[in-house]
């Protein structure tokens, strides 16, 4: 049985047939409709999410499944101190596979050790987000038609983004990456991952100005300043606003450049942008929708639970 924490689980070659299962789900989603007939799948969020809750609840629901869990740590029995060990025992009695959300780094880790159902990691505090990794590289993929071959910039909050750390972790495995890491120097990429990238060879840049590299990237990742990760509100409210996409700002950089964003936004992405077919966040969000489909396929299975498929 496998579970899912951090997107080096699975081998290059077994993502490449994730994306191909999530390809074909895409192209005949029918087939799909009753393959997870008669299975649970449970959410448990810990901490708050719209799209990543909703999109698992949506991908085990086109699955034919159903769902159940709990949506913040207050309406759980987590309120009345119980541990995500024993948490997990129970929830593996009530269904077949859990998407889990933590606001504490390795919960989701800890949890997988004591379950008896497949456990996913729906992102753990600033550490990880294995799915929205997936999400990411599916939608790469899928409009830029390879992984490799680019210079990317991630801007934003490169410090607490979880987001960018598990991309980062999963790209460096692909060919000829070149990394422009735009941030504030306060919310700079943590040193462990320079010092992974200095010791695997792989190139990076680390700059101020979103407007002096835009020019060179194949991929630009904006992301949010995560808030709810800062220890005083002062320091938020000063960058909060440090980047700001705007329609000028798209005027400097090619013409084929993809912009993607996890969600959600605050400010950083400026509405006007949204029209511009370069402003593919939203799309993401619906890859992210066949690639979890195609998760929860690929996990049931290697828990002996094959899934009805209609050919
Ligand atoms: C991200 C997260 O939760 O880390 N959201 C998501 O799952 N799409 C990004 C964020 O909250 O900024």
């Amino acid at each position: 049985m496998r579970h899912l924490m951090n997107p080096l689980d699975f081998t290059v070659e077994e993502l490449d047939t994730l994306f191909d299962l999530a390809v074909d789900i895409e192209t005949y989603p029918a087939k799909y409709a009753h393959a997870c007939e008669g299975r649970k799948l449970a959410t448990c969020f810990y901490e708050p999410s719209t799209r990543t809750r909703l999109s698992f609840e949506a991908a085990m629901l086109n699955l034919g499944g159903q769902v159940l869990g709990f949506s913040d740590a207050g309406s759980s029995s987590a309120s009345k101190g119980e541990s995500v060990s024993d948490t997990i025992r129970i929830i593996s009695c009530y269904a077949d596979i859990c998407a889990m959300r933590h606001p504490k780094e390795g919960a989701p880790m800890v949890a997988a050790e004591r379950s008896g159902i497949p456990v996913i990691n729906a992102g753990d505090g600033g550490h990880q987000h294995p799915t929205q990794t997936l999400t990411d590289l599916l939608t790469i993929r899928a409009l830029k038609g390879r992984l490799g071959s680019f210079t990317i910039g991630l801007c934003g909050d490169l410090k607490f983004g979880r987001t960018v750390h598990s991309l980062i972790n999963a790209l460096i495995r692909y060919p000829d990456i070149h990394f422009i890491f735009i941030s504030p120097p306060e919310l700079k990429v943590p040193d462990y991952i320079t010092d992974m990238l200095h010791d695997k060879g792989i190139t990076y840049e680390e700059v101020i100005r979103l407007e002096d590299s835009i020019s060179q990237l194949d991929l630009l990742y904006m992301t949010r300043v995560q808030r709810e990760r800062f220890f005083n509100e002062e320091d938020y409210v000063r960058l909060k606003d440090f980047y700001i996409l705007n329609k000028e700002k798209m005027k400097l950089a090619k013409k084929d450049m993809l912009v993607l964003h996890p969600l959600p936004r605050v400010n950083e992405i400026s509405v006007e942008v949204d029209d511009d077919p370069r402003a593919v966040y939203f799309k993401q969000a619906k890859y992210g929708v066949y690639v979890r489909m195609a998760l929860i396929l690929t996990l049931l299975q290697s828990a002996g639970q094959p899934c009805n498929l209609c050919q």
